[in-house]
Formats: structure tokens, C-alpha cells, sequence
């Protein structure tokens, strides 16, 4: 049986450690799970991550700040998300094309109807049906994220606060068009009982799957 689910947040609200989580407890049950992120997850991928992130790239103008991140999701669909998929598999990605949305659409200001397009386009149409997203205020998921990594920040966590924020509430109104979709779950609470949570969403998904 396959699914796609997919996990959103601002940085440093958990996702990471959360995916690893939801997927040990999968393959216990016998899934056949492919963990994966974005930017990344292809050789390809990794290397458009890298000039991407890199807090070299000043320059660096919006547009062609959302057409790589696109050609890296491009690749990554292609490449692994869908052969996985049709292999019966359940994928878990750290962040997708909602992170576009968030960050690029609410948070840079681009508009969001040519966002989806380009989403549309780069990832053939391929929507996660569940999107996890754990949700910590900016400021709190700013402080966790730079304890986390000893003050090592790409270009977008380098962003201001007011930048972060808008990115949050991007998110919450993406989750209010769509509620049958997304998660919303406060992630400021102690890793066990976010878990918990995540995993009886994830319950409900597979058993519609199945
Ligand atoms: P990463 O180090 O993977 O951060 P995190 O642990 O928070 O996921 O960096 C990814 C950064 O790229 C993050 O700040 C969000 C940003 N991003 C976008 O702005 N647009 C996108 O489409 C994607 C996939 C990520």
C-alpha cells in the first residue's frame, strides 16, 4: 500500500526527529519506508541544496531562489518519491512543495497562484495525503534551531523574525484550507506525546489507504 506523507514546520520544530520516529515505528509494522528531504534527496538534489542554502548566495533573486528549489523537487519526485510509491511503498519527506508555499509564497511574497502552478508542474501533480506540521511559535523554533546547531544557519534560517513569522502563519492558513490534509500539531509540547499524536493521524491515513 502506498503513501506519501509529508512533514511542514518552521525550523527547528521537531520534523526531523519526528520522521525519524513515525518511520522506525512503520517498518516495525512491516512498511516499506523511504525517509527523504527537500532540498535534496538525489545526488542532484544535494547539489542544488547546497548553492541554495549556501549564505554565500547573497545575490540570490527570489525567482531563482523558488525555480531551484522546484528543479530540485523536479528531480526528487522523479527519481525516488514516485518509483517508491509504485513499489507499494509509504514515503515520509522532510518538507515538499508546501514548504514553497510557507516560505517563498507568504514568507518572500511571491504569488501563490503561480506558486502552485510551478508546484503542479514540478512535481507532476503528486500532493503528499497527509501533511504533518508541527507548529512552534517562530521565535521559540529560531532559539531551538540555533542551540540545535551551535549557531550554524543557512541563508533562509539567516531571514528576520518578522520573515519567520509570516512564514508560520502561511502555514496555519494553508492548514485551514485544507483540514482533511494537514495535521496541526503543537510541537512545543514533550517529544512523546507529539509522537503519539502524529501517529494516530498517520492510523487514520493508513487505514483510508488500505
Ligand atoms: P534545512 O537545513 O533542511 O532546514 P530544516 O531542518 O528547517 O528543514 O533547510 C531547509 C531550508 O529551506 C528551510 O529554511 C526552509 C527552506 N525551504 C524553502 O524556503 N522552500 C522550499 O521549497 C524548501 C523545500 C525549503
Amino acid at each position: 500500500m502506498s503513501v506519501f506523507i509529508t512533514f511542514e514546520g518552521p525550523d527547528g520544530s521537531g520534523k526531523t526527529t519526528h520522521l525519524k520516529l513515525l518511520a522506525d515505528w512503520l517498518r516495525d509494522q512491516g512498511y516499506d519506508v523511504l525517509e527523504t528531504r527537500e532540498p535534496g534527496g538525489t545526488a542532484i538534489g544535494e547539489r542544488v541544496r547546497a548553492i541554495v542554502l549556501d549564505r554565500a548566495s547573497q545575490e540570490m533573486e527570489a525567482t531563482t531562489e523558488i525555480l531551484l528549489f522546484s528543479a530540485a523537487r523536479a528531480q526528487h519526485v522523479g527519481q525516488i518519491i514516485r518509483p517508491h510509491l509504485s513499489r507499494g511503498g509509504v514515503v515520509l519527506c522532510d518538507r515538499y512543495a508546501d514548504s514553497t508555499l510557507a516560505y517563498q509564497g507568504y514568507g518572500r511574497g511571491l504569488d501563490l497562484p503561480t506558486l502552485r502552478v510551478i508546484n503542479a508542474f514540478a512535481t507532476s501533480g503528486l500532493r503528499p495525503a497527509l501533511i504533518v506540521y508541527l507548529d512552534v511559535p517562530a521565535a521559540e523554533g529560531l532559539e531551538r534551531r540555533q542551540r540545535a546547531k551551535g549557531g550554524e544557519w543557512n541563508r533562509l534560517d539567516a531571514e528576520t523574525l518578522a520573515f519567520h513569522q509570516r512564514v508560520r502563519s502561511g502555514y496555519l492558513s494553508l492548514a485551514s484550507e485544507e483540514p482533511h490534509r494537514w495535521a496541526i500539531i503543537n510541537a512545543a509540547r514533550p517529544t512523546e506525546v507529539v509522537q503519539q499524536e502524529i501517529r494516530e493521524r498517520v492510523k487514520k491515513v493508513l487505514t483510508a489507504a488500505s
